[in-house]
C-alpha cells in the first residue's frame, strides 16, 4: 500500500542519511514518513525529442570525466567562494568552467544596471501567459547577459495555502493550475533566453516559520515537516511542478531547509558533497553510476539551453559593488575586476510597465470614480505614495517598509535600477493635465491629511503590507506576515482621508491579501485598486490604471472578510521543538475551500472589474476523439555498473595546485584519506536494472496520454460596453464526485475585444484536467461523475454552463472503503 502521508521533511532526513551514514535510529520518528524509494531513474533522452541531442551530447562529454571532475560539477564550491549565490566546480580540463546560479525569480539579486520585475504575484494578476513568457525571456536576457548559467526562479513553492506566507509573492497565485501555467511560460522564456530556469522550492514549502533551524528564536533541531496526502500531493503541491518539467525545465530547487550552495552551513568549509562524495563513490556507497547520472543530468540542461554556445563569463559579483575586488569573496583571494557592470537591461522597462499596470485589478469602483480624467485638484495620502528616504534600495533585501512597497524581501529580490514612485508619476500626469497636486506622506499627520483631503477633488490613498524570507524580520513580521491588516497605519489613514473625502480611491500595495473590512463600504471610498508587487515602473504603471490608458487584471488569490475564512493557520509557535509538524490539509486551497464551505469573501479569486462591460453567450462543447488512457510500463535504462578503477594518487590534490581557502574540492589531500573498504557495501539500496516505469509517468510531465485533449469547449464573449477592453475568460470544472472540490480552474485567456465587437474563445481540455489522483493504483483516473465545465469573469460569477459528454450521474466514489477506493466504478479513460 501507498503511504496516505508523505512527509518531505521525511524524505530529506533519509536521502541524506544515504548520502553521510547518519544514523537514523537517534530521529524520533514521527506519524507521517515517507520510505524511501531508490534507485531514482537514469536521465535519458531517449523518446524524447526535446531531451535527446542534449542528451546525446552530455553523455559524450560526461564519459570524459574523471571522478572528481563529475563530482566538482555536482559540489557547491561553498558560500562567497564565487561571485554568484552559488557556484559549482568546473571541468577546466575540458574548459567547461562551473556554473553560476543567481537569485532571483524577479531580476538580477545584487545585480547593477539590471531590471527589477514585477513580482510573482503580479505577472499572476494578470493572467497573460504571453506577459509571463515575455517576462521571462526578458530576464534570461538579463541573467545571461551577466554571465549567469541558472537563474534561480520561477516559483511555485509557496503556492499560497497561508495568505500570511512570506514568501507567496514570489509564486504565481493560490492555485496550482494557474499558478503552473505562470511557472511553464516562465520556464520556456528563461530558458528561450539561454539560461537554465530553476522551479522552486520542491515542495510544499508553504511557510517562513521553522523553515531552517536557527532562524527562530525557538530553537529547534530539525526543520518544520510538512505533512501532505498523497492526492493533495499530485493535485495540488506538484501539479504546477508537472507543468515546468513538461515546459523542459532544466534543475528543480528541493525545499529549502538548509544548505543551498553545497556547503553544510554558511562558512562551514565542509559540504556533503565534493571530496565526501568522491569518497562515497569509492567505497562504493553510492554507485558510480549514480554519479554519471547527476553530471549527464546537469550537462543535459546546461546543452539544451546552449550554454556551450556564446557563454559570457560572469561579469557581475554578489558579495561586493566594487569593479574590482576578490573574486573569492569569504577567502578574500583572487583580485580583479568583479563587476563588469554590463548594462543588460535593454528596453524591458516598457514590459515591465505593461505587466505591473495590467496585473493591477480594480476591486471597487463606483460614482464613476476611475477612471481619471483630469481631475482638478490630485491629494496624495500615505507613505506608500512615494520615496524610502534610504533610496529604492536602502535596505538590505528590501526588508523595510518604507517608502513605496514595490518587492518583497529577502533572497528573492533584486536592485532597482530606480523606481518610480506613485507620487512622482502622479505629479508629471498632474502637470501634463492642469491638475494641481498636494500630498500628505506622513502616516500620522491625520491633522494636516483631513486639511487637504476637503480641498481636493480626488483623494488618492496609498497604503501598504509587507512580506518576506524568514532570516529577516520586519516589525515583528518574520518572514511571514503576523496579520492580514494593513502597514503604517494604513487604516487610519484611509479613515481620516474618507471621512473628509468623498471621492478617496485607495490603491493597496501588498504581497496578498489584506482584510479590507474596516472600510471597503464606506461610502466616500468610491474605488480600490490592488496594485501588487509592481517593480521598478510602480508609478508609471498605477498612472496607467487610474486614468484608463491600461485595462486592469484580476486577483490570483482570495480577499476574505476574515483571516479565519481561510480555514488554515500558519505555525507560529511549534507543535514540539525537535521538528514542528505542519498539517498542509486537503485538496481545498485558497477558493476552493471558500467555495466547499460556503463562505462569502469579501473577493473572489479570479475577481477584478473592467473599464469596459462584458456579455458571455453561447458555450459549446465538443467531444474529441482521443485514444484510451494506456498506462506507462517498462523500465528506465539499466545503469552501467563500472567499478572505479581510479588510482588513489589520481584523486589527490594535483602537485603545485593552489587552493582557495574554504573551497570545497573533489579531491583528498592524502592516499591514507582514500578509503576503499566500504566497497560494494551498503549499495544493496540501489538497483541497477533500471526503474520500473510508474503507470502515470514516462515522459517528462507524466503520461503523454494526460496531455491529450478529451474536449474543445467554444464561448462567445461580446464587449458591451464604448471601451475597448480586455477580459480575463476562465473556465472551471465540477469533477462531480463529493470529495471533489467545487470547481477547480481548468482554463483561462486574457482576450482584448474593441467595444461592440463579440470573439470566440477556445479552450481545451486535457485527460489531465479531469482526472484525479487515484492513491490505490498510483494512477490518474476519470471518475464517472457527471462533470460540468462552467465559463465566466470569476471564480464565483460563471454565467455558461454546460455538461462534458459521458457523465452519469455521482455514484459516491469517495464512500468507498479505503483500498477498495473505486473498485469496479472508474474508467481509465
Ligand atoms: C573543480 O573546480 C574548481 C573550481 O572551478 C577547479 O579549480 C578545479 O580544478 C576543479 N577540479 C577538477 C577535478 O576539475
Ligand atoms: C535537540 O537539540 C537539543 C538542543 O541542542 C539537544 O539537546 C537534543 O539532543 C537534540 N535532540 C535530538 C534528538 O537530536
Ligand atoms: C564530510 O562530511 C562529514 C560529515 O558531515 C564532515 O564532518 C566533513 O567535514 C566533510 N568533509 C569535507 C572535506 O567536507
Ligand atoms: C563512504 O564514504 C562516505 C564519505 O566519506 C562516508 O560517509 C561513508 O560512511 C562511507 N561508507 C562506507 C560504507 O564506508
Ligand atoms: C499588523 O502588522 C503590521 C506590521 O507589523 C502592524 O503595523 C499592524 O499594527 C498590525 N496590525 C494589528 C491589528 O496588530
Ligand atoms: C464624505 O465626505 C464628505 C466631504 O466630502 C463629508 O462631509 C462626509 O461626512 C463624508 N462621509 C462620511 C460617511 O464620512
Ligand atoms: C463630492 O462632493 C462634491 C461637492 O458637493 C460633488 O460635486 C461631487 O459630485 C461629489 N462626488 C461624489 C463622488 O460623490
Ligand atoms: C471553436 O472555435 C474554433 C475557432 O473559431 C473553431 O475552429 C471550432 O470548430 C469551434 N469548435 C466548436 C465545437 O464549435
Ligand atoms: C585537507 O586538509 C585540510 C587542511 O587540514 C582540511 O581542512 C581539509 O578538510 C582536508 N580535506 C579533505 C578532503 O580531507
Ligand atoms: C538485476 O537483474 C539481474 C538479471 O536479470 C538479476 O539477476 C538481479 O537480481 C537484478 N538485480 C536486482 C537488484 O534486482
Amino acid at each position: 500500500m501507498p503511504p496516505s502521508k508523505v512527509s518531505v521533511l521525511g524524505n530529506a532526513i533519509l536521502f541524506l542519511s544515504a548520502l553521510t551514514g547518519a544514523q537514523e535510529s537517534e530521529i524520533p520518528t514521527f506519524e507521517h514518513h515517507s520510505p524511501p524509494a531508490y534507485p531514482p531513474p537514469i536521465g535519458t533522452g531517449d523518446g524524447f525529442p526535446e531531451w535527446s541531442e542534449a542528451y546525446s551530447k552530455a553523455q559524450a562529454v560526461v564519459a570524459q570525466m574523471t571522478i572528481a571532475e563529475k563530482v566538482n560539477l555536482t559540489s557547491g564550491v561553498g558560500w562567497e567562494g564565487e561571485q554568484c549565490v552559488g557556484n559549482t566546480g568546473g571541468v577546466p580540463r575540458l574548459g567547461i568552467r562551473g556554473l553560476c546560479l543567481q537569485d532571483s525569480p524577479l531580476g538580477i539579486r545584487f545585480g547593477q544596471y539590471s531590471s527589477a520585475f514585477p513580482a510573482g504575484v503580479t505577472i499572476a494578476a494578470t493572467w497573460d501567459d504571453d506577459l509571463a513568457y515575455a517576462r521571462g525571456f526578458a530576464m534570461g536576457v538579463e541573467h545571461r547577459g551577466k554571465g549567469v548559467d541558472v537563474q534561480l526562479g520561477p516559483v511555485s513553492g509557496p503556492l499560497g495555502l497561508f495568505p500570511e506566507g512570506g514568501r507567496n509573492w514570489e509564486g504565481g497565485g493560490s492555485d496550482p493550475y494557474l499558478s503552473g501555467i505562470g511557472l511553464a511560460s516562465a520556464v520556456r522564456g528563461i530558458q528561450d533566453a539561454g539560461v537554465i530556469a530553476c522551479a522552486k522550492h520542491f515542495i510544499a514549502n508553504e511557510q517562513e516559520h521553522y523553515r531552517q533551524r536557527g532562524e527562530n528564536a525557538i530553537a529547534i533541531n530539525e526543520s518544520i515537516s510538512s505533512n501532505v496526502d498523497d492526492r493533495t500531493m499530485h493535485e495540488v503541491y506538484a501539479w504546477p511542478f508537472a507543468d515546468a518539467v513538461k515546459a523542459g525545465v532544466g534543475s528543480i530547487m528541493c525545499s529549502y531547509n538548509q544548505a543551498m550552495p553545497g556547503d553544510q552551513n554558511f562558512y562551514s568549509a565542509n559540504s556533503y558533497w565534493a571530496s565526501n562524495l568522491t569518497g562515497a563513490v569509492i567505497n562504493g556507497s553510492v554507485p558510480i553510476w549514480r554519479l554519471d547520472d547527476m553530471a549527464t543530468r546537469i550537462m543535459a540542461s546546461f546543452y539544451k539551453v546552449g550554454l556551450d554556445k556564446d557563454r559570457v563569463e560572469v561579469n557581475l559579483d554578489s558579495w561586493s559593488t566594487d569593479v574590482y575586488g576578490y573574486r573569492h569573496y569569504f577567502a578574500q583571494e583572487g583580485y580583479g575586476l568583479i563587476n563588469g557592470n554590463v548594462d543588460v537591461r535593454g528596453n524591458h522597462a516598457t514590459l515591465i510597465r505593461e505587466i505591473a499596470a495590467k496585473g493591477t485589478v480594480i476591486l471597487k469602483n463606483v460614482a464613476n470614480a476611475l477612471p481619471l480624467q483630469k481631475p482638478r485638484q490630485i491629494a496624495v495620502f500615505g507613505s506608500d505614495a512615494t520615496d524610502n528616504p534610504r533610496g529604492p534600495n536602502g535596505c538590505p533585501d528590501r526588508a523595510c517598509a518604507d517608502g513605496t512597497v514595490a518587492m518583497g524581501w529577502g533572497s528573492g529580490t533584486a536592485n532597482f535600477p530606480y523606481l518610480i514612485s506613485p507620487l512622482s508619476a502622479l505629479q508629471n500626469k498632474a502637470i501634463a493635465d492642469n491638475t494641481v497636486i498636494q500630498w500628505v506622506v506622513d502616516d500620522y499627520a491625520t491633522g494636516h491629511m483631513k486639511q487637504t483631503a476637503t480641498q481636493a477633488t480626488v483623494c488618492l490613498v496609498f497604503v501598504k503590507a509587507q512580506a518576506g524570507e524568514g532570516f529577516v524580520g520586519v516589525d515583528g513580521n518574520q518572514g511571514d506576515r503576523k496579520n492580514l491588516t494593513l502597514w503604517s497605519n494604513g487604516e487610519e489613514v484611509i479613515s481620516t482621508v474618507a471621512a473628509n473625502c468623498n471621492n478617496t480611491i485607495v490603491t493597496i500595495h501588498s504581497p496578498g491579501p489584506v482584510t479590507l473590512e474596516e472600510w471597503i463600504e464606506h461610502p466616500n471610498v468610491t474605488a480600490v485598486v490592488y496594485a501588487g508587487l509592481p517593480g521598478q515602473e510602480s508609478g508609471n504603471s498605477i498612472v496607467d490604471v487610474l486614468y484608463g490608458l491600461v485595462e486592469p487584471g484580476r486577483l490570483p488569490f482570495t480577499i476574505a472578510k476574515n483571516a479565519k475564512d481561510y480555514g488554515v493557520s500558519l505555525m507560529y509557535e511549534p507543535d514540539n521543538t525537535y521538528a514542528p509538524q505542519q498539517d498542509l490539509g486537503g485538496l481545498l486551497i485558497d477558493h476552493r475551500y471558500f467555495d466547499k464551505h460556503n463562505i462569502e469573501p469579501r473577493f473572489e479569486f479570479g475577481f477584478g472589474l473592467s473599464y469596459t462591460t462584458w456579455k458571455y453567450h453561447k458555450i459549446v462543447v465538443r467531444k474529441t476523439n482521443a485514444g484510451p488512457y494506456v498506462p506507462s510500463s517498462g523500465r528506465t535504462p539499466a545503469a552501467k555498473t563500472t567499478k572505479v578503477t581510479e588510482s588513489a594518487e589520481s584523486l589527490l590534490f594535483p602537485a603545485g595546485f593552489t587552493k582557495v581557502r574554504f573551497y570545497n574540492y573533489p579531491w583528498f589531500n592524502s592516499t591514507s584519506d582514500v578509503k576503499r573498504d566500504g566497497e560494494n557495501g551498503p549499495s544493496d539500496a540501489y538497483d541497477p536494472n533500471g526503474t520500473a516505469t510508474r503507470p502515470a509517468g514516462g515522459a517528462p510531465g507524466g503520461n503523454p496520454g494526460l496531455y491529450d485533449i478529451l474536449y474543445e469547449v467554444n464561448v462567445t464573449l461580446s464587449n458591451t460596453g464604448k471601451r475597448n477592453g480586455e477580459e480575463v475568460v476562465q473556465l472551471y470544472i465540477s469533477q462531480g464526485e463529493s470529495d471533489d472540490p467545487v470547481r477547480v480552474l481548468r482554463g483561462f485567456r486574457r482576450v482584448s475585444v474593441n467595444a461592440g465587437k463579440s470573439t470566440t474563445v477556445t479552450f481545451t481540455l486535457t485527460r489531465r484536467d479531469i482526472s484525479r489522483w487515484d492513491t490505490t493504483t498510483q494512477n490518474w483516473v476519470v471518475s464517472p461523475a457527471e462533470k460540468m465545465v462552467f465559463v465566466g469573469r470569476s471564480s464565483r460569477d460563471l454565467p455558461l454552463v454546460a455538461k462534458l459528454n459521458g457523465g452519469k450521474k455521482s455514484i459516491g466514489y469517495s464512500k468507498n472503503k479505503p483500498g477498495r477506493q473505486g473498485h469496479g466504478m472508474k474508467t481509465f479513460m
